[in-house]
């Protein structure tokens, strides 16, 4: 059984411990996402699933945000765009759908905004060098449109992709 739940304050036990596991090859990003999720209007869901036995968990965060407030300057175009600001599976359940079961939910929810008007664009950032972040993003439809005018703490470049 899969389960899409938000996450509460008791959730960060699971969700910063990952981060740090994570996202370390880029940077240090369990404070970021622990100021992430305090913010309003930056929604965290954790995923849920038992596979023999054992429940397996990833979580995405994603906030409505406009490409200034996200520093991407070549993209002022004063759009608000879902922008997906983390997601991570632990480690020995990747492979088996969690992420894609994330990025399902983050779509539905953009649905569910738009309320039968146009849904906003689907937008994140990815390491150059994460090839499975990519070939992840790329098999669930985001495309590259752009190199990010910044880089990650530890020095990669980022990508910009789109839904
Ligand atoms: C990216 C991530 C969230 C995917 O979650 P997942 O539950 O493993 O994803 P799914 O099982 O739904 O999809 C698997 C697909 O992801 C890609 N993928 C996942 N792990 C991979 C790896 N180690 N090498 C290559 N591709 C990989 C593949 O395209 C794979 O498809 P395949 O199994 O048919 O080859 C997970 O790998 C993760 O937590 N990574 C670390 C955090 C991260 O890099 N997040 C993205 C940047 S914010």
């Amino acid at each position: 059984m899969t389960l899409v739940r938000e996450a509460d304050l008791t959730d960060l036990a699971f969700i910063l411990p990952l981060s740090r596991d994570a996202f370390s090859p880029y940077g240090h990003y369990d404070l970021s996402i622990a100021k992430w999720f305090l913010t309003p209007g930056t929604y965290t869901f954790v995923c849920e699933r038992e596979v023999n036995g054992k429940v397996c968990c990833g979580f995405i965060m994603f906030a409505l945000m406009s490409e200034m407030r996200r520093g991407v300057q070549d993209e002022q175009d004063g759009e608000t765009v879902l922008e997906i600001m983390a997601i991570a599976v632990s480690k020995e359940c990747r492979r088996q759908g969690i992420g894609t079961e994330l990025i399902r939910f983050a779509r539905q929810f953009n649905q569910n905004l738009a309320a039968g008007g146009k849904p906003m664009k689907i937008r994140l950032s990815v390491a150059e060098t994460n090839q499975a972040g990519r070939s992840f993003f790329e098999k669930r439809g985001f495309r590259v449109v752009a190199e990010a005018p910044w880089r990650y703490p530890a020095g990669q470049k980022a990508l910009r992709m789109e839904l």
